[in-house]
C-alpha cells in the first residue's frame, strides 16, 4: 500500500502494489476512486429475509461513473508509452472519461458514439473536455467495431475495456468493497453492457483472496436490460433496444471473460425490463436519496427480482449493488418522469398558503 494515503491520491497511487504501474509510470489522475459503500435504508430493509443491501455509488467519480478508475490506469500506461491520441466507442461515458484523461495528458481523444443514443450529460461531458466527438450512424457495437479496426492500423491506443490496462484500473472498485466491509460481501451486483466491470470485479476479488487479504470471493450476479440481454440469451442482439443507453450493447467485447466471472464465482445472469429498471430508479432517488442514471438501477433491480424469487433464500449475507454512474447524466429521463415543479408568485404568503402552513 501507498504511504502517501492521505489525502486520498487517486486509485493508482493507493493500490499501486496492485497494479502493473512502477516510479517511471506518470499518475494520470483526477483524485478517482474512494467512493461511499452506501447502507441502503429502504429497499435492503424491504427485501425479504435477512439481506444487508449497500450501495457502491460510482457516481462520484470525477467524471460521474465508474469509467475513471480504469481510464486513470489506461492513459497513464499510454503517457507511460508516448502515446499521442487516444480512441474508443462509447454508449457515453467511457467517453466522457476517456476525454478528461486524455485532456489531462496533453492527448487527443477520439470518440466514436451512437447517434442519437448518448444522454445528454455525457455528451455535454465529451464536447467540454474536448474530444473529437464523432456520432456515428449505427449502434454501439458499431462503434467498437470501428475502433477496433482503426486503432490496428493507425497509432492511437484503444481505451475500450479490451485495453487490459482499464480492466486493472476498475479492480480497485471491488479492493474498495472488502477495505470498507473487511471481507468481500457474499454477493456482487452489476448492471452488465460490454462485459467489462463485471469481469474487473471478478478478478480484483480474486486478487484479493489470492494475496490472503480477503477469505472469500463473492457470487457475482449480472444484469442485463431485457431488450440487450445477449449473455443472457446466449445469441449477439442485432438491434439492441433499452432506456438503459449506457447497457445498450449487442454483442460485447469481454463475452467470454464474463461468462467465465460469473461461471467461476456461482454467480448468474439475468435480464431484467426498462420498466423494472425505471421503477428502481425512481426508488433509489426518492427513497434512497441517491441519485443514478438508468443503467446503474440495473443490479438493484436484478437483486429485487431475483430476491422476490427467493435466490437469496433465509440466508443472512451482505449484498453489494454498484450504482455505476450518476443521476446528472440523463437530466432528461429524470425530468421525464419526475412530476412538474410548482409554480408560485414571489409572496411568502401564496407559499404558505400552498404548504398548507
Ligand atoms: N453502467 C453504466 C452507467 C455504464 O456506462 C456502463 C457501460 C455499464 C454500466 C456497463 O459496464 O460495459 O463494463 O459491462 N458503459 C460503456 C460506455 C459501454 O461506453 O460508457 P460494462
Amino acid at each position: 500500500m501507498s504511504s502517501s494515503r492521505y489525502p486520498w491520491p487517486g486509485v493508482i497511487e493507493y493500490y499501486s502494489d496492485f497494479l502493473p504501474v512502477s516510479d517511471a509510470t506518470p499518475r494520470v489522475t483526477l483524485l478517482e476512486g474512494n467512493t461511499p459503500l452506501i447502507p441502503s435504508v429502504s429497499i435492503g430493509p424491504s427485501l425479504p429475509g435477512k439481506l444487508e443491501l449497500w450501495f457502491k455509488y460510482e457516481g462520484v467519480n470525477p467524471t460521474g461513473s465508474f469509467k475513471d478508475r480504469g481510464m486513470t490506469m489506461a492513459i497513464s500506461k499510454a503517457a507511460e508509452a508516448g502515446a499521442k491520441a487516444t480512441m474508443c466507442a462509447s454508449t457515453g461515458n467511457t467517453s466522457a472519461a476517456a476525454a478528461a484523461y486524455s485532456t489531462r495528458a496533453g492527448m487527443l481523444s477520439i470518440v466514436l458514439i451512437p447517434a442519437g443514443y448518448v444522454a445528454l450529460g455525457k455528451l455535454a461531458q465529451a464536447l467540454s473536455y474536448g474530444a473529437r466527438t464523432i456520432q456515428v450512424d449505427g449502434n454501439f457495437d458499431d462503434c467498437l467495431r470501428l475502433v477496433r479496426e482503426i486503432t490496428d492500423k493507425y497509432p492511437v491506443v484503444l481505451v475500450n475495456s479490451l485495453n487490459p490496462y482499464r480492466m486493472d484500473g476498475q479492480k480497485t472498485a471491488a479492493f474498495e468493497v472488502c477495505d470498507a466491509l473487511g471481507e468481500a460481501p457474499a454477493y456482487h451486483a452489476l448492471p452488465v453492457g460490454n462485459a467489462g466491470n463485471i469481469t474487473a470485479y471478478w478478478w480484483g476479488y480474486k486478487d484479493y483472496q489470492e494475496r490472503g487479504i480477503t477469505e472469500r470471493t463473492p457470487r457475482m450476479l449480472g444484469f442485463q436490460a431485457a431488450g440487450a440481454a445477449p449473455l443472457v440469451s446466449g445469441e449477439p442482439v442485432s438491434k439492441p433496444e433499452t432506456v438503459a443507453t449506457a447497457i445498450r450493447i449487442g454483442n460485447p467485447a469481454r463475452w467470454q471473460d464474463a461468462m467465465k466471472a460469473v461461471k467461476e464465482s456461482d454467480g448468474i445472469l439475468r435480464a431484467v425490463t426498462d420498466e423494472e429498471i425505471l421503477a428502481v430508479y425512481q426508488e433509489l432517488a426518492a427513497k434512497e436519496g441517491i441519485f443514478c442514471e438508468p443503467a446503474s438501477a440495473a443490479s438493484v433491480a436484478g437483486v429485487m427480482k431475483v430476491a422476490a424469487e427467493g435466490f437469496f433464500g433465509e440466508e443472512s449475507a451482505t449484498v453489494v449493488c454498484t450504482l455505476t454512474g450518476h443521476g446528472l447524466k440523463d437530466p432528461d429521463r429524470a425530468v421525464s418522469l419526475a412530476q412538474e415543479p410548482e409554480e408560485a408568485p414571489a409572496e411568502t404568503k401564496a407559499i404558505v398558503e400552498m404548504l398548507g402552513f
